[in-house]
């Protein structure tokens, strides 16, 4: 019998979440945060949408060998062509589900579509029919039902419910709603739809006006089972619903009486683990998963959470796996130490993978005294410069108070020697003019962001950026004790990237 109280809670980490321009994974990467997600307990996994790339494709295929428990869902128009390659990329998943739909506002039938209302419930209920003749689990997407009428929207949800939809799908995909028209809209649907037990109906809420956990909330205290959401809240412009807002919520707000199945010690080390692959760093004040999430700086709240903890803290930072034991490790911990954290943080490296970053972290340690978990899920995501063609040989750069600075650079060209030198106003703007010298296309520098990793002087920094070239967007990385080397490297990450 089904529990009441549950709600299922549906990644798209991997799908939604992943369109975010520069945070795109390869295969390997997605199937590490899909087991991860496993582990974390999420109900459904939304690998990616098969036919929009064959990397799409491939990486549904390679998720749903890997994983056991969750669903795994794929995403497709309501094409028949997008269903069938759905099914295909789904054909070894253990549990798997169709997600199709389409656009139901009045803008979308009209702009998107040139179409009108009856047409558009006849396309979704065939889509639905269509997909149920490969898999038994099909949820349907009402796109930009945040801005549908519920009366046509109820119609819509009534017919995919009869044509076989398993779960209903009603995205705010603008993030426009406020929290008490989406609950509102969701008791409609439940009030007014004929058979809408036989179906779960899911939120998925977009973060534009800063309301997506809100609405989430709303829908669910108003009968929606499932939720939509991404880890760190990561998605398209604001982003998604982040799990472990919602996931803290349920398990902090006993009086609501919602459950979910999932391990929320886990979602720390997942956060870390999404912002490192993903390149995207975590606002410090993001809830639950931010750095500062449970510093208290001001003297009052240090006073009181010293006497009580439950004064001025509301969630123990140990159910959301923030470990302040954690090991340090340092020049002479070994292979079988790295290892262990590394799975206790979801990564699993074995054999010439594990030396490699064992030589790599050996080589940190001799610059850092403690490498902790930060440093550690760099370092295995490490090689992404392993196919640059044009590499860092050397740089030398003189800087101070009272001196102009100045760097000269060297840069290996597919096995050919450059080298140049520059000054700036800085030094790594020195590094940059002198790298400049060598690379001469016509770029521009749209991000340039340094984060320290942790805290103290020997610190690793991350750098991101994003350079305009040819009226495209690349994004670069890197992570380095030396800011300045960074800046460069993670230049050269998005240089790389057009100058194939
Ligand atoms: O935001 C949205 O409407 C979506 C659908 C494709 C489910 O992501
Ligand atoms: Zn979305």
């Amino acid at each position: 019998m089904m529990d009441k109280n549950k709600i299922y809670f549906f990644d798209t980490t991997l799908r939604d979440g992943e369109q975010v321009p520069g945070c795109q994974l390869n295969t390997v990467e997605k199937i590490q945060v899909a087991k991860a997600l496993e582990g974390l307990g999420v109900d459904v996994i939304e690998a990616g949408f098969p036919i929009s790339s064959p990397g799409d494709f491939n990486s549904v295929i390679e998720i749903s060998k890997a994983v056991t428990w969750p669903t795994v869902c794929a995403l497709t128009r309501a094409v028949e062509k997008d269903i069938d390659v759905a099914a295909e990329a789904l054909k070894y998943a253990k549990r798997k589900r169709i997600h199709t739909g389409i656009g139901t506002s009045d803008s979308h039938i009209k702009y998107k579509f040139n179409s009108n209302r009856e047409e558009i419930i006849e396309r979704a209920v065939r889509a639905v029919k269509y997909a149920r003749r490969y898999v038994d689990d099909v949820e349907f997407y009402a796109e930009d039902a945040g801005r549908t009428d519920n009366e046509y929207l109820a119609r819509v949800v009534e017919a995919v419910i009869k044509a076989g939809a398993t779960v209903v799908n009603i995205p705010d995909t603008t993030g426009y709603c406020l929290p008490e028209e989406y609950g509102a809209k969701i008791k409609y649907l439940i009030e007014h739809v004929d058979g809408v037990d036989n179906a779960i109906l899911s939120t998925h809420c977009h973060n534009d006006l800063g309301m997506a956990t809100a609405n989430t909330m709303a829908g669910l205290l108003n009968g929606a089972r499932q939720c939509e959401v991404t880890i760190n809240g990561i998605g398209e412009r604001a982003g998604n619903t982040a799990i472990e807002e919602i996931a803290m919520i349920l398990r902090s707000h006993h009086d609501i009486n919602l459950r979910s199945d999932l391990n929320t010690t886990r979602i720390y080390p997942l956060s870390r683990m999404v912002s490192s692959l993903m390149n995207m760093p975590v606002q410090p004040n993001k809830a639950i998963v931010g750095k500062n999430a449970f510093a208290h700086s001001s003297g009052i709240h240090q006073d009181g959470v010293l006497k009580n903890i439950g004064t001025y803290e509301i969630i123990d930072p140990h159910d959301v796996g923030i470990d302040d034991n954690s090991i340090v490790l340092t020049a002479r911990s070994g292979r079988a130490a790295l290892k262990y954290r590394l799975e206790v943080l979801g990564v699993s490296l074995e054999g010439e993978k594990l030396d490699k970053v064992y030589q790599e972290f050996l080589r940190m340690a001799d610059k850092k005294k403690q490498i902790n978990d930060d440093d550690l899920l760099i370092l295995a995501g490490a090689d992404r410069s392993a196919n640059h063609h044009i590499k860092l040989d050397f740089l030398q750069v003189t800087t101070g108070v009272g001196v102009s600075p100045v760097a000269s650079i060297g840069l290996d060209i597919s096995g050919e020697k450059f080298e140049a030198a520059a000054r700036g106003n800085g030094p790594v703007d020195a590094a940059i003019n002198a790298l400049k010298k060598i690379i001469t296309k016509n770029m521009t520098l749209k991000e340039f962001t340094i984060q320290g990793v942790s805290k103290g002087s020997d610190d690793m920094c991350k750098v991101h950026t994003q350079i305009e070239y040819n009226k495209h967007n690349y994004y670069g990385f890197s992570a380095n004790t030396d800011i300045v080397a960074a800046s460069v490297e993670a230049y050269l990450d998005c240089i790389n990237k057009f100058q194939q």
